[in-house]
């Protein structure tokens, strides 16, 4: 019996290329490994796909609620958003893809690890990272990034082998989806200066033909994590289902970003992300009731941090766990809710409350019932502005 590598397969012809590939370049017998992460509609097609393309075995997994519980909720609380705009749907995937992967293969006693990434991406290096941290004893197979093969070789290659090829015709795009996102790349998008087709987007409407009456929703926290809409308690899975329908049917979440890969190479990537645009900001705008200035300083901070080590494919290591428990502790008082005005691409925080608020109405008001103490506000600002003062004092002196 040969030895077996574990492939992370979507059913695409690249990785369906890549089972009969292994084996041949390996010598290797290769075990497919499906993840539900809110992409793959059908399983057990994809299941029959493996195994009609050569794989020895095919191993399916749902992992949604484990991707919402473990890996986007914790991002949520960091306010991770790549270079402010990247809710980072794709990137926080691969860590559990590469947990998952890991776990198949040691049930499998696989030797190898393989997975469809090109030599381009920032893909390759979550995954590799990931499962290197994680299983740094099982060899890490990449065929895109080592085959050299354009498509109409591979297309080739997978008739010469009876693989099965896609009857439909190929998307003009590359795409990758899961619960938290979807981000579209290549093909015209590949101009930064052409405005994306309409075809790019399939899961918010064009605003301009949204519904010209707004959406209202109620987002409600506890502890930083989203637990109902509109006082409906929900799973994570079903909330971010949920929310991501009415959010797209008014057309909001779309991003067009220029990115910076971590392999150095700018890239446009359109994205779409209707549920993560909005709890991002519901989640933002509760912080900023219930957390000091000072806190949300540095929490701001932390967050630019933190998305870095998403995108750049260091979840696994020692830097994430340590600001983990930092924003796990700025979240104690996150619960309260938030109303959200959907309309025509637009997300819009009207209102939010909380039993921890530290809003104090006495203090803010213009009108009755002022409690705000004017009268210590000038000696306050003498100090504050001491340290100008003599600045300017010294160096108008100097003749500056
Ligand atoms: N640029 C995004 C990231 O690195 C998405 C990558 C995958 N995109 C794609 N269209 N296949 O996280």
């Amino acid at each position: 019996m040969a030895d077996k590598a574990v492939l992370a397969y979507s059913g695409g012809l690249d990785t369906s290329v890549a089972v009969k590939w292994i084996r041949e370049r390996y010598g290797l017998d290769v075990v497919t490994f499906t993840v539900d992460i809110g992409n793959v509609p059908d399983m057990e097609a994809i299941r029959q796909k493996a195994l009609n393309s050569g794989a020895v075995d095919a191993v399916v997994a749902d992992a949604r609620e484990e991707f919402i519980t473990d890996f986007v909720f914790p991002s949520l609380k960091a306010d991770a958003v790549y270079e402010g705009e990247y809710s980072l749907a794709t990137a926080i995937g691969r860590p559990l893809i590469a947990k998952l992967l890991v776990q198949v293969a040691r049930d499998k006693g696989a030797v190898a690890v393989a997975h469809g990434c090109t030599g381009k991406g920032n893909d390759q290096v979550r995954l590799d990272v990931g499962v290197g941290t994680l299983a740094p004893e099982l060899r890490i197979i990449a065929p895109a990034r080592e085959w050299g093969l354009t498509r109409e070789e591979l297309i080739n290659y997978a008739n010469e082998n009876s693989i099965p090829v896609p009857v439909t015709k190929k998307s003009p795009y590359s795409i990758d989806e899961n619960l938290w996102g979807r981000s579209i790349e290549t093909g015209v998008l590949e101009d930064p200066w052409s405005e994306p087709p309409a075809d790019v987007y399939l899961w918010t409407k064009d605003p301009s033909e949204a519904p010209d009456t707004p959406a209202y929703v109620e987002v409600e926290f506890e502890g930083g994590i989203p637990v109902a809409l509109d006082g409906a308690r929900l799973s994570g899975v079903k909330l971010v289902e949920t929310l991501h329908a009415i959010a797209g049917e008014h057309g909001v979440g779309r991003v067009d970003h220029v990115e910076n890969r971590l392999v150095g190479i700018k890239s446009r990537e359109i994205y779409e992300a209707p549920a993560a645009t909005v709890l991002l900001k519901a989640h933002a705008a509760l912080q900023h009731l219930v957390m000091t200035k000072d806190q949300l300083r540095f929490k701001a901070h932390v967050a630019g941090t933190y998305s870095d080590i998403i995108y750049n494919g260091l979840w696994f290591g020692g830097l994430r766990r340590n600001l983990a428990a930092f924003v796990d502790s700025t979240q104690e008082f996150v619960t309260g809710t938030v109303r959200v005005k959907l309309f025509k691409g637009n997300c819009t925080v009207v209102g939010r409350k909380s039993p921890f608020s530290l809003y104090d109405f006495g203090l803010a008001t213009y009108d009755k019932g002022d409690t705000f103490n004017q009268s210590d506000s000038p000696g306050f600002i003498r100090l504050w502005g001491l340290p100008n003062r003599i600045q300017a004092r010294a160096q108008a002196d100097a003749g500056k």
